[in-house]
């Protein structure tokens, strides 16, 4: 990295509005920090990274991202430590994911310790905005979108990289219902399901509501083949635990590689499970409950943490979980007392925002 990129200049708001939140009681989303990163990209080079006060950002009614969907984003989870510092879970995955999306898409990478960087000081700026009660943090978004006005089918040539920051309270706090969705896809192999694209979410939007107006919290997506084999979850990988053993769906094309799902595996395996990556077809599952060998499941993601799974079903079919997880519960409060340090981080995952 030169020297001009790894010099964030930073421009404080005079006073915070901190106060104005109840960060008790959040819901992520609603609330934005004080202050936003911006990095721009133009004649083929990302220059200028800031910190500026939190402010709308001038589009032009022709910017590339609003017609032909150029944009990315990523999610993670900034937590307080023991003395107070603010530690980030794993963001170098995040920065490599991200130009995994890029490069999907037809954007320009950024440099993956500007990514780390930008969030160190970002999140030390925000710190006061991190909430401190159970399961809370402050979720921090950063993302690209083609800004370049231009009306037809290339590639821009001038974007611009942003993180913005919202306090998040727990998320899930009960067990959730999943629809097996099979109508609608989410990916296909070769498509961009793998992506973190901001188009793949507008897709989920629909069925994600049909979904909820039949009683149900999110869409279990399946294959978009011969929707028989299980893929994942709204904003979540998914997890089962079967006659003592773990399988979670293999990456296989069409799946986002979760941050918590690879986190999940490595965790499960150090605690002597066994955890399988294969492709597992939803009659597996239903079979599974049938012969009482099916144990626990759980959904993995930024946003959720471990969200337990109560039920899957749709108009034929209703897949009921027993209602005690003893491991989905172990793993959850292991993930979330590492991101706190109550226990050593054994695997090296907290970085320090300082
Ligand atoms: C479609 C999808 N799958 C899985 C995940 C879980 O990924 P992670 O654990 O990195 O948050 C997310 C959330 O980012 C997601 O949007």
């Amino acid at each position: 990295m030169n020297e001009i990129m790894t010099e964030i200049k930073i421009t404080k708001v005079k006073e915070s509005r901190v106060n104005q939140v109840d960060l008790e009681n959040v819901t992520m989303g609603f609330n934005f920090t004080d202050h936003m990163f911006i990095c721009n990209y133009n004649n083929g080079e990302w220059h200028n990274p800031r910190i500026e006060p939190l402010a709308l950002i001038p589009t032009h009614p022709a910017a590339m991202a609003l017609h032909y969907g150029q944009a990315i984003f990523e999610g993670m989870k900034a937590t307080l430590g023991k003395d107070g510092t603010p530690l980030l879970f794993r963001p170098l995955e995040n920065a490599k994911r991200m130009n995994f999306s890029a490069d999907r898409m037809g954007m320009p990478l950024f440099p993956e310790d500007l990514f780390v960087e930008a969030l160190k000081q970002f999140t030390a700026i925000e710190k006061n905005w991190i909430p401190t009660k159970k399961g809370s943090a402050l979720y921090l978004r950063p993302f690209i979108y083609a800004d370049e006005p231009f009306i037809g089918m290339r590639a821009a040539t001038s974007f611009k990289f942003m993180i913005i920051a919202s306090p998040a309270g727990p998320f899930f706090s009960r067990k959730i219902k999943l629809y097996a969705e099979k109508k609608y896809v989410r990916a296909v192999n070769g498509g961009t399901g793998e992506a973190k694209a901001a188009g793949n979410y507008a897709a989920a939007i629909r069925p994600t509501e049909y979904a909820k107006a039949k009683g149900y919290d999110q869409v279990l997506w399946l294959d978009a083949h011969d929707f028989e084999y299980i893929q994942e979850v709204g904003t979540m990988n998914i997890f089962f635990k079967i006659d003592g053993k773990f399988i979670t769906p293999s990456l296989t094309g069409s799946i986002l590689s979760g941050i918590t799902r690879m986190s999940v595996i490595d965790l499960l395996r150090s605690k002597g499970f066994e955890v399988i990556e294969r492709t597992i077809k939803i009659s597996e599952i239903i079979e599974a409950s049938q012969n009482r060998t099916l144990e626990e499941a759980f959904g993995t993601g930024t946003a959720v943490g471990i969200a337990m799974i109560e039920e899957i079903g749709n108009n034929d079919l209703s897949i009921k979980f027993p209602e005690e997880n003893p491991v989905s519960v172990m793993v959850n409060d292991t993930l979330n007392a590492i991101k706190v340090q109550d226990i050593k981080d054994e695997f090296g995952w907290i970085v320090e925002a300082k």
